[in-house]
């Protein structure tokens, strides 16, 4: 199918760049020798989950348990839920486990992680429990040098029904780098915590048996993974106007694009109003703090090419973009099409029901989303 005549607005992925994306990070993984299990939560697509654990044991990270759900019902027998566990989805969680597959849980709780052995003895579901650690994000995980982070893992361990999976963090605060100096900063401080806080576990006779680290932009950044055992990146595989500006990659490599029709211009305004708002951007407002006049996305025409105008402003269906230059502004008329590269790529899929593969220019597949939770 031609780009001209798809349904808008709607996603476009441009599978050659996921697939050198995907390879390009498998790469980093093979070389420093750890397992890779991607984030799909970038995603939440099985097919391009198996581009990217092609070549490893199909290990995955979610971010939902409606995810596990799917991902498990298509082969995927490995899969954390990276997201700390709370006591009203034990039940939910027992029940993917019993359908056949392994699924870890995180916590950075004492007493949920003694609810949760309590729960495993009654359900039988033996799940392995990683402790989250909070490497400098500060949004959830106990601080590498707390009393707790040696209390919880001790805990686990010694625990009848659940078995301690070992320490795992996300660099989240690397989205806060302005340099690319920085970002090897917050890489460098994320694997050293981590490996310093696993060896002092293992000082005190507690055995560590994964310590996971990632985020795209930490993972693109790094010097060497000694000591680290698994990585979890997820947003390199699609990337986005935010990780391109940040310096994680370039924006060839950005995969992800929403393509909008025009529908209305108003030439006294040199104005464009295109009908992708919010719902189909999503709100992120990305690499502001990098770049203030970034808006909601980089308007490029079909071919992928950046016009130099940007998504300034959105409300619920309508993108409205402004300043536009007077060539483009002639040319353009109501029904033209343009491809938005959005802010977040991760919020930008997650609005959608499917993407539109795109290979070559041409529309070859179209794969499904398994949004919900
Ligand atoms: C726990 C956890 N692991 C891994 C990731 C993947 O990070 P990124 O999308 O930066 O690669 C995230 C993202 O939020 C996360 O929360």
């Amino acid at each position: 199918m031609l780009i001209e005549t798809a349904r808008t607005p709607s996603l476009l992925l441009d599978i050659n760049r996921v697939r050198a994306n995907a390879a390009r990070l498998a790469g980093v993984a093979k070389q420093n020798n750890v397992r890779l299990r991607p984030h799909i939560k970038t995603h939440k697509c099985i097919e391009v989950a198996r581009i990217q654990t092609k070549g490893f044991d199909g290990a995955v990270t979610v971010s939902t348990l409606a995810e596990a759900k799917a991902f498990a019902a298509s082969g995927f027998t490995d899969i954390t839920y990276a997201v700390p566990i709370e006591p009203g989805k034990f039940g939910e969680a027992s029940k993917i486990a019993r359908s056949g597959v392994k699924l870890n849980l995180l916590t950075d709780d004492l007493a949920t992680a003694r609810a949760l052995d309590e729960h495993a003895r009654k359900a039988g579901t033996p799940f392995d429990v990683f402790v989250k650690i909070d490497c400098g994000t500060h949004r959830v995980g106990v601080e590498p040098d707390s009393e707790m982070a040696v209390m919880i893992p001790r805990m686990i361990s010694d625990a009848k029904n659940i078995k301690f999976a070992g320490i795992l963090t996300h660099a989240g605060h690397s989205y806060d780098a302005r340099t690319v100096e920085e970002i090897k900063g917050v890489a460098r401080h994320e694997r050293d915590v981590m490996v310093e806080l696993a060896a002092r576990l293992r000082g005190m006779g507690i055995e560590v048996p994964t310590v996971s680290i990632g985020s795209t932009p930490t993972m693109n950044h790094i010097d060497h993974l000694e000591g680290i055992d698994e990585i979890r990146p997820g947003n390199y595989i699609f990337f986005d106007n935010f990780q391109a500006t940040l310096g994680s990659c370039s924006f060839q490599d950005t995969a992800l694009t929403v393509l909008a029709a025009v529908i209305h211009k108003d030439l006294d305004h040199k104005k464009i109003v295109i009908d992708a708002g919010g719902i189909a951007m999503s709100k992120d407002r990305g690499p502001v703090g990098l770049d203030p006049s970034c808006g909601y996305g980089r308007v490029l025409d079909l071919a992928g090419v950046d016009t130099g105008s940007r998504l300034t402003s959105v409300s619920q269906e309508h993108g409205v973009i402004t300043d536009v230059g007077e060539e483009m502004l002639h040319r353009t008329k109501v029904g033209d099409r343009f491809r938005i590269l959005a802010n977040h790529s991760c919020m930008t899929a997650a609005q959608h029901t499917h993407y539109n593969v795109l290979e070559n220019g041409e529309i070859v597949d179209r794969w499904a989303i398994l949004r919900g939770w």
